[in-house]
């Protein structure tokens, strides 16, 4: 590893940043086209705009997108080898580069793969050439009919759905291990940009994957997520009321990460036979609010477009709007929300009361709102964790842990804080984990680049739901 260059450094990530020890590794300049940094000064320009209210103009924001991917692109190509040596060291970097806002996230992102912690470079090919096959495939092949009809409807009480039955079933990626209902299911939710594979295999895959109380399957949804939130919702009731059909009618737990919470909450909301048969709702890093920081990933919109999910999770959007309307800011089943003060995507996650993260439970059903400062303050798990840090958190592992073991919501005085808010990360979870999850976030703002499909507005409020 190289040294510190702080120069360098205080370029690619802003002039009002230091960075503290261990000290992300130096782009290497001979690597690094100087056509990367000029492109990074033209998004850093766009975002500067964004934050004082001056949007750039259409001609110079058409080209940001494109210059803001060459620079991604350029710089994961250029790095190879840099990889932190630790989970300390690892989770150290990560909190020097994704400091709480305001933020610059393509630039945070450059930052990361520099030092080992973002998409490679064979990533960012198949992110831009690949398809999705295996644990990432969208087009899966779920033979099994539940046990009672769940489509068009399996309550009269329930919305409509837009999508076909056999489009809402194939993004249901089923491991083979999977035992049908022997034991709990737990259909992992991904996060925006994300398939749910790369959102959970550096945590919640490895970690339940082979023990007694707990079965994940997962939602690899299409335009990984970044579509109309309301469809997006419609796949998640759908795999709810299916793993527990062929599940011999086992009720499921719904753990979700970022929009996953948000949308889950949606489908909670408007297909009431859902809220039957999901035992415990797990949501970390949830922006049951939206986030105020929804457009520093389209910082020209609306000069430019944005993709519809990114619109509908701005801090009052009409999708959280609606959502929140009529007790939809409280909890429909047993919730446990995990989350950071210190999020970079998601804000405000603070006070605990006032963050977006944070349910009510007016019907009762039991819900506990964890904002890891709160609990573990001044410990190690209690410092700087990033959006995507909240599931490698050694308190949000043990609370998630705590929910599948005894029931939920998950409860602190079940769980022993003298030894989980002194870890950096949750019990069973290393290094490569660290890696793994903090690369989701890279390959969700490369995603965001990429995306095709759109818009200038928001999509409209579907008719059940208006
Ligand atoms: C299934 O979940 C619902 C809603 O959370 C709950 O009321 C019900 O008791 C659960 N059933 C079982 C068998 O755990």
């Amino acid at each position: 590893m190289k040294g510190v260059n702080a120069a360098v450094a205080a370029v690619l990530i802003g002039t009002a940043f230091a960075v503290p020890a261990p000290s992300p590794v130096e782009l290497d300049k001979r690597q690094s086209p100087s056509g990367v940094f000029s492109a990074l000064n033209a998004v850093d320009t766009a975002f500067a705009g964004v934050l004082n209210g001056v949007a750039a103009d259409a001609s110079e924001a058409s080209q940001i997108f494109s210059a803001a991917l060459t620079a991604v692109e350029d710089t994961i190509k250029a790095q190879a080898t840099a990889r932190p040596s630790n989970v300390e060291q690892a989770v150290s970097v990560v909190s020097s580069i994704l400091t709480p806002q305001p933020t610059n996230l393509y630039k945070n992102i450059v930052q990361l793969a520099a030092n080992g912690l973002g998409p490679s470079a064979s990533d960012f090919n198949l992110l831009v050439v690949g398809s999705l096959v295996g644990p990432n495939s969208e087009n899966n092949l779920n033979l099994r009919s539940p046990a009672q009809p769940i489509y068009p409807k399996k309550s009269s009480t329930d919305a409509p759905y837009s999508l076909t039955e056999a489009q809402l079933r194939r993004v249901i990626y089923i491991p083979p291990a999977f035992t049908y209902g022997s034991k709990s299911p737990v259909i992992l939710v991904p996060g925006t940009g994300n398939t749910g594979y790369e959102s959970f295999s550096g945590n919640y895959i490895p970690l339940l994957t082979g023990v007694s109380y707990a079965d994940p399957v997962w939602l690899n949804i299409p335009e990984q997520f970044l579509g109309d939130a309301q469809i997006n919702s419609e796949y998640i009731t759908y795999a709810i009321n299916y793993i527990s059909g062929i599940s011999s009618s086992k009720n499921v737990t719904v753990l979700a990460w970022s929009q996953g919470g948000l949308d889950t909450q949606w489908a909670l909301k408007y297909w009431p036979s859902t809220r039957g048969v999901v035992s415990n709702f797990i949501a970390n890093s949830p922006d049951f609010h939206g986030t105020v920081l929804a457009y520093a990933v389209c910082p020209s919109f609306p000069n430019i477009p944005c993709s519809p999910a990114i619109i509908q999770q701005e801090y009052n959007s009409n999708f959280v709007t609606t959502l929140r309307r009529n007790g939809g800011d409280s909890a429909y089943v047993p919730t446990t929300t995990i989350f950071s003060s210190t999020d970079e995507i998601v804000q405000p996650q603070s006070p605990v009361t006032g963050a977006s993260a944070f349910l009510n439970d007016a019907r009762n059903v039991g819900v506990s709102n964890n904002q890891v400062q709160a609990i573990c303050g001044g410990r190690p798990a209690g410092l700087v964790y990033t959006h995507e840090g909240v599931l490698y958190n050694p308190l949000g592992v043990a609370l998630a842990m705590d929910v599948l073991r005894n029931g939920g919501p998950g409860r602190i005085d079940r769980i022993n804080l003298d030894v989980v808010c002194n870890q950096i990360v949750g019990t069973g979870l290393g290094l490569n984990n660290v890696v793994l999850t903090e690369k989701a976030i890279g390959i969700a703002a490369v995603r965001i680049l990429l995306e095709d499909n759109k818009v200038f507005d928001e999509p409209g409020i579907k008719g059940y739901a208006a």
